[in-house]
């Protein structure tokens, strides 16, 4: 097909006149970088006890999963981590995919079709966002953090609705108000799907997640997913709620059935990973802390800094180039900061997005809390 190559180049260029071209940076290994990128946020992806078991797991298992589930079979390690899963979020069952990505598409397309309306908040993730799209249902953006708004859509929609929401959202790091969305969708007879992925292993008891700390666990209205790739260190997604609804998605989730399972090695890593999360309130108050004095320390310094619920805080910058020279700048300094801008940003503005790690040693978390305000645009 002539021009194709060409018409790319002119997108790129667009790209790059509006500061949004994206470059992969080298990340050597044990890099003497503080990060405060990732979502590593209880410090597990490195926990000894934790590659331990993935260790294990990866010598008697082999790589990879080698197939779907369906096709290959379950392993044990596979059924006690879905088993886990549902006994820490207080579900009936649990059902882990080989991403947080393609749970939340399995969870969403599979609840339009029991639902002719979808609710999704205006600053949901991209993956919810696509399991808006994938699943070809009616789709209403609320407003953000919005019960009310959500509240007058169901009301103005007589049939079976579903409402989608993150519980900590992964830009700005702000709470939903789910105590109160929960009031608005079971009032209007509407399932709620929450989205915990940057709240599991940091809020609610034992860490159990947004959803446990809005009391909602267990009940047969809601449904909760999360990746276990942030506060558990490793990768994979799960969907946690009604048995009847896990069985549905096993029968007909796609990104269940024509996907390679979760590696047995890693699904092992995340068990233990588990483990460790449900005891680590010292990890937790640690996080806590931290948030704390990153605001004290940033806003000091004049900066525009988010009040962190769980990990995330976002920096306002000035503008998109601001951003990206700043994060550089940062990491020229040691500091690893996310850096975000549109499209990944909800509202248009550009910011710096850190992520808290429980990991880190106290000295080099002042010290990356001074390189970043020192190289502030
Ligand atoms: C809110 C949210 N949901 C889902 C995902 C996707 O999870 P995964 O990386 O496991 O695909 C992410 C980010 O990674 C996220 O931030």
């Amino acid at each position: 097909m002539a021009g194709w190559l060409e018409a790319l180049e002119g997108l790129a260029a667009s790209r790059a006149k509006a500061g949004l071209t994206r470059r992969l940076r080298p990340r050597a290994a044990g890099a003497a970088v503080v990060d405060l990128a990732g979502n590593d946020y209880l410090g597990l992806a490195t926990h000894p006890e934790v590659i331990g078991a993935s260790a294990q797991s990866l010598r008697t298992y082999g790589l990879g999963a080698t197939g779907s589930r369906l096709v290959r079979g379950s392993t044990s390690v596979h059924a006690s981590l879905e088993s886990e899963l549902a006994t820490w979020l207080g579900t009936p069952a649990a059902l882990v995919f080989s991403s947080g990505y393609l749970a939340n598409l399995a969870a969403v397309r599979s609840l339009a079709g029991v639902c002719d309306l979808i609710v999704s908040d205006a600053y949901n993730h991209a993956s919810l966002i696509d399991g808006c799209k994938i699943s070809g249902g009616r789709t209403v953006v609320a407003p953000h953090n919005s019960p009310a708004a959500v509240a007058t859509l169901l009301d103005g929609h007589p049939g079976r609705a579903v409402v989608v929401t993150e519980s900590v959202f992964s830009v700005d790091g702000d709470l939903a108000p789910l105590a109160e969305l929960h009031e608005v969708t079971s009032s209007r007879g509407a399932l709620l799907l929450v989205d915990d992925a940057h709240a599991l292993g940091l809020l609610g008891p034992s860490g159990a997640g947004g959803v446990a700390a809005a009391g909602l666990s267990g009940l047969d209205d809601v449904i909760v997913t999360a990746t276990l790739s942030k506060s558990l260190g490793g990768a994979g997604g799960v969907v946690a709620g009604p048995a009847q609804f896990v069985q549905h998605l096993v029968d007909t989730g796609r990104t269940f059935i024509y996907d390679t399972a979760l590696p047995p090695a890693v699904a092992a890593g995340v068990h233990e990973a588990m483990r460790i999360a449900r005891a680590a309130d010292d990890r937790r108050a640690l996080l806590t802390a931290r948030g704390a004095q990153v605001v004290s320390r940033l806003r000091a310094a004049g900066l525009e800094v988010s009040s962190p619920a769980a990990g995330v805080l976002s920096v306002l910058a000035p503008g998109p180039e601001a951003a990206l020279a700043w994060a550089e700048d940062c990491r020229d300094r040691g500091i690893a900061v996310g850096c975000f801008r549109p499209p990944s940003t909800p509202d248009g503005s550009s910011r710096l997005r850190l992520t808290l790690n429980a990991g880190i040693r106290d000295a080099d978390f002042a010290r990356a809390l001074d390189v970043i305000v020192e190289c502030s645009p």
